[in-house]
């Protein structure tokens, strides 16, 4: 018989969302910013600077507000690497290149899941840093180091690229997976 249950809470559901808005803005500006194309009046520089700011800004205070969440509701637990999983990460491999009927048994995510979202959460906070670097050349902090504020936003371009390529692998997951846990991202349900 198929049961209904309930595996989203309306908080998750809301920083997944509103992040997936922010980082998509943020890449897109970022690279814009990185690698400028003449778009004529629709998109410039000035604009590509404005919204890396406000989304960055956007960005970070949901993003501590979902690690506090995660931290006093416990729910680190669910997208936390841990040791063990390393070991179920062969029999996830072999599942995803067709050599196994079936993945692992997991908890609420797989430990290819919980490397990806505990890598994003480690990079966020590389970037933030190297963020508030760059931020702080306005205020004239840096600009007596110009060598290394050009490494700085190296790393940053770099930390960038991670999410460029792991955001597409995650949505690709998702799809192929198991589209019922796509509408339980929605409206927090999942029918079983
Ligand atoms: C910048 C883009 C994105 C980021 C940073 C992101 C981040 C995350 C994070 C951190 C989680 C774990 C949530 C938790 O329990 O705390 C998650 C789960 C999930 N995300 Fe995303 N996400 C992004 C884009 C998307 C998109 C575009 C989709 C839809 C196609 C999507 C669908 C899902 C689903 C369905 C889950 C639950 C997975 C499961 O139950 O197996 N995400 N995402």
């Amino acid at each position: 018989m198929e049961e209904k249950v309930y595996i989203q809470s309306l908080p998750n559901r809301l920083f997944h969302w509103s992040s997936f808005v922010m980082v998509t803005m943020l890449l897109i500006s970022g690279f814009y910013i990185s690698h400028p194309v003449n778009l004529g009046d629709a998109y410039d520089l000035d604009i590509a600077v404005f919204v890396q700011t406000a989304a960055a800004f956007l960005q970070s205070g949901i993003f501590f507000a979902w690690v506090y969440h995660h931290m006093v509701t416990g729910a680190y637990q669910d997208i936390r690497f841990r040791w063990r999983d390393a070991a179920d990460f062969r029999g996830l491999l072999k599942y995803y290149f067709f050599m196994e009927k079936k993945p692992p048994v997991h908890g609420k995510y797989n430990a290819g899941q919980r490397l990806v979202y505990t890598s994003w959460f480690f990079v966020f906070i590389f970037l933030f840093i190297t963020g508030l670097i760059l931020y702080s050349v306005n205020f004239g902090y840096v600009l007596r180091f110009p060598v290394a504020i050009q490494k700085v936003r190296f790393y940053h371009f770099l930390g960038a690229l991670w999410f460029l390529g792991t955001v597409p692998l995650h949505i690709y997951l998702v799809l192929t997976e198991d589209p019922a846990k796509l509408q339980a991202m929605f409206t927090g349900w999942v029918r079983r």
